[in-house]
């Protein structure tokens, strides 16, 4: 079902998704290390929820009678600069993940694998969220600037976020 370059290429997102996860629980560390951990926690739940998105990868690839290829994961950055930077970084790695969903919608599209593009739809939908979410958090700490106390309201505010587990992974 799947073709050779399709069947990489939907491993490979499995493994972006996971990393991501990597990703964003690394940044949970600085944050929690920076004594901030409301921000921390949002980064926890992202992590969590990346975690869902490669298991619906395995799922799918699984379903559509695919060998799955569990790859290595890279050590994430650790460290940052500043809060801003560390979101900037996380934005830029959801344009990352965009564009590679993105590929991989041509790629089924190219082979007329309808089953995988209707999978797909799930994150093209997902990636616009994703980008907004950090989007929106980068453009909250350009205007906290230097401002202490405008940076603990936004830890208290991302305090509040809670994983919600997905009634089911599969697609
Ligand atoms: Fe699953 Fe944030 O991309």
């Amino acid at each position: 079902m799947f073709s050779k370059k399709l069947l990489d290429a939907m491993n490979e997102q499995m493994k972006n998704e996971f990393a991501s996860a990597y990703l964003y629980l690394a940044m949970a560390g600085y944050f929690q290390s920076e004594e901030l951990p409301g921000i921390a926690n949002w980064m926890r739940v992202q992590a969590l929820e990346e975690l869902t998105h490669g298991e619906k990868f395995f799922h799918f690839i699984c379903d559509a009678n695919g060998r799955t290829d569990v790859r290595a994961i890279e050590a994430p950055q650790n460290s940052y600069k500043s809060p801003l930077d560390c979101f900037k970084a996380g934005l830029k790695h959801e344009n990352f993940v965009t564009a590679s969903i993105n590929n991989l919608v041509d790629l089924a599209r190219k082979d007329g694998n309808h089953a995988t593009e209707i999978f797909l739809q799930w994150f093209v939908t997902e990636q616009v969220e994703e980008e907004a979410n950090f989007s929106l958090i980068v453009k909250k700490l350009e205007r906290i600037g230097n401002d202490g106390n405008g940076l603990l309201r936004l830890d208290e505010e991302l305090a509040q976020r809670v994983f919600v587990p997905p009634a089911t992974t599969a697609a």
